[in-house]
């Protein structure tokens, strides 16, 4: 379908999207110029998710010629149709089911219903919407970032110069590939038995209603996740081989934030097995799943009663037919290995996203595939994405940047730590309503106990700000500007974090808590 010269409101794109995914003989969607077949484009960006879209969008803006294809109806790639959108929707209503259960009948709050909460309802609410945010990039893409290109159909690379899609064969001066990653499969008895989900096929495929869930893995999805399945009723065990948020894709969780998000997710019931192998997925037959047998760290086996698992096993990048046609390089997970240009090692070739190292975060994608468009066009630019602020949702938002109080213990001298619930061995803040800010004032009065915990890290020598740990609510977007400044060449001291304008009660209390400690010579703990 060439759709170059219409201009579909969001409405139509909706309706065009949604047929097109209804259908798998559906033809591709075309918004190339009229002298696509014989240009030379200055970029193919194979995968429009988030690196090739922002990527570009970017080349675009900086006069360049690029062309996305992507295998997908709409552009924006899996965050906004499987991963991030969907997680958002899901931590929301876990976090709204949680305090609808610790108020119920309390105030004004109804006696809670667990029957009225569904995972399936959430599911179905989601696919019912997703379509919006697909049709609002198709619709960006073209009409206002001026970007060609072919969806609803996948590429197939010929060579460095050569992409084939959609019956067109293009030509380019340079490739961007930015496929994305599939989620992980363990090879374990009873993998294929109805109710074994993923990211992807809970999103896709769920047709009933989980009561009793088995999560493995330990890292954000299966934190995530199992947290909402837990909220809204459906009993959760999360079976992780290495201790919960200390996966190694996870750096510079600090012991005090960890053990707060992780005694209150027991505290909420949730069953964290640690140090636990999945050994098989129980059920009779071909049946359903009726159970997971693992194998605790003790080395005793268990099987644990559920009708669904779900794997939070992470991602891998499908590389086999790119290394075949390119010759380009992986690594041991199979991540196509760039320098911080994003080039791989085969000349006009880059590679984006969570295709290459370092974190499958939306960051990184976008900026990875901006970096490649800005060396494309002629800049020397080095993305380093190696240090950032990072987040994941229980039934809180749980954010971090910088050092861990013992990541700062092993490289200064000497560590100041500004908490809240303050630094006092002993002290009875058990009933303490503090922290307490939007989002958390109920809970403060309430159910002190509840209403988070949020450390500062401070070098009590340079008085620089090392690290910020949250649990609460609000204060994520803190994290990218105090990842930001603390990340400086110059650093953020003490001092300068106390002299800024604070919007009282903001979620983080790090302004005016260094403001107290801030006149002193020669800092102390608060
Ligand atoms: C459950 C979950 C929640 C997440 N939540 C967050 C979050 O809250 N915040 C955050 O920052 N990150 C989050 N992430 C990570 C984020 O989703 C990814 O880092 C990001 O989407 C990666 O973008 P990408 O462009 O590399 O890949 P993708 O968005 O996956 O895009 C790859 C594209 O390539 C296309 N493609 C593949 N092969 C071909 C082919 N041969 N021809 C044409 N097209 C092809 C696909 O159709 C797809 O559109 C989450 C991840 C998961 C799994
Ligand atoms: N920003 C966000 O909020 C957000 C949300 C969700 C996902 N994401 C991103 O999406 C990606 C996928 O998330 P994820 O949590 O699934 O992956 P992940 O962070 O890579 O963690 C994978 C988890 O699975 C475990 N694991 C891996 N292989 C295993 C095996 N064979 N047997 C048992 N356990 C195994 C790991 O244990 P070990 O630690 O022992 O290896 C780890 O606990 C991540 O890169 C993540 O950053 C981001």
């Amino acid at each position: 379908m060439d759709i170059r010269d219409q201009h579909p409101d969001l409405a139509a794109w909706n309706a065009l999207i949604e047929r097109s995914l209804a259908d798998p003989d559906s033809e591709p969607i075309e918004n190339l110029g009229p002298d696509a077949d014989e240009a030379v484009y200055d970029a193919v960006f194979v995968g429009g998710g988030a690196g090739g879209r922002f990527g570009a969008a970017y080349l675009r803006a900086m006069g360049g010629r690029p062309l996305i294809l992507d295998a997908w109806p709409f552009l924006g790639g899996s965050c906004p149709h499987q991963a991030c959108v969907p997680h958002h929707l899901f931590s929301e209503a876990a976090a709204e089911l949680d305090r609808m259960r610790w108020f119920s009948d309390e105030l004004w709050f109804p006696k809670f219903d667990p029957s009225r909460a569904s995972i399936k309802e959430i599911v179905d609410l989601f696919l019912a919407g997703r379509g919006s945010a697909h049709a609002f990039m198709n619709w960006q893409t073209k009409e206002q970032l001026d970007v060609e290109y072919v969806l609803n159909a996948r590429a197939t690379v010929v060579d460095r110069t050569t992409v084939r899609a959609a019956g067109h064969t293009f030509r380019t001066r340079n490739l961007v590939l930015g496929i994305g990653a599939r989620p992980v499969t363990p090879d374990v008895p009873g993998i294929g038995r109805h109710g074994v989900y993923d990211f992807v096929t809970l999103v896709e495929e769920l047709d009933f209603e989980p009561t009793r869930c088995v999560v493995v893995g330990g890292s954000k999805v299966a934190m995530e996740y199992g947290s909402f399945f837990h909220a809204t009723g459906c009993d959760t065990t999360i079976v992780s081989r290495s201790e919960v948020m200390r996966s190694s894709s996870l750096e510079h969780v600090d012991d005090d934030l960890r053990r707060y998000v992780v005694d209150g997710m027991r505290t909420r019931g949730m069953e964290l097995l640690e140090g636990a192998d999945l050994v098989a997925i129980e059920g009779t037959g071909d049946g359903p799943v009726t159970g997971v047998t693992v194998r605790l760290a003790s080395g005793e086996q268990r099987t644990i009663a559920a009708d669904m698992v779900f794997l939070g096993l992470g991602e891998r990048p499908d590389t086999a037919a790119l290394q075949e046609t390119l010759g380009i390089e992986v690594g041991p997970t199979g991540r196509v290995r760039t320098n911080l240009r994003m080039q791989t090692g085969v000349p006009g070739v880059y590679a984006i996203g969570d295709l290459i190292g370092g974190p499958m975060e939306m960051w990184k994608a976008r900026k990875s595939g901006v970096t490649a468009a800005r060396n494309i066009m002629g800049e020397d630019l080095e993305f380093d994405y190696s240090r950032y602020p990072d987040f994941l949702h229980t039934t809180y938002e749980v954010s971090w940047v910088g050092l861990t109080e013992a990541e700062a213990r092993a490289a200064c001298d000497e560590v100041i730590i500004i908490q809240m619930p303050p630094y006092v061995e002993g002290l009875d803040t058990e009933h303490l309503p503090l922290p307490c800010a939007e989002g958390t004032m109920l809970y403060a009065f309430r159910r002190p106990e509840l209403s988070g915990f949020q450390k500062l890290v401070v070098d009590g020598t340079t008085r620089k700000v090392l690290g910020a740990h949250h649990c609460g609510y609000g204060a994520k977007d803190a994290f990218q500007y105090l990842d930001h400044l603390i990340h400086r060449p110059e650093g953020l001291t003490i001092d300068e974090l106390g002299w800024m304008n604070e919007l009282f009660l903001n979620p983080e209390h790090f302004v005016q808590l260094s403001r107290l400690r801030a006149g002193k010579g020669r800092l102390t703990h608060l």
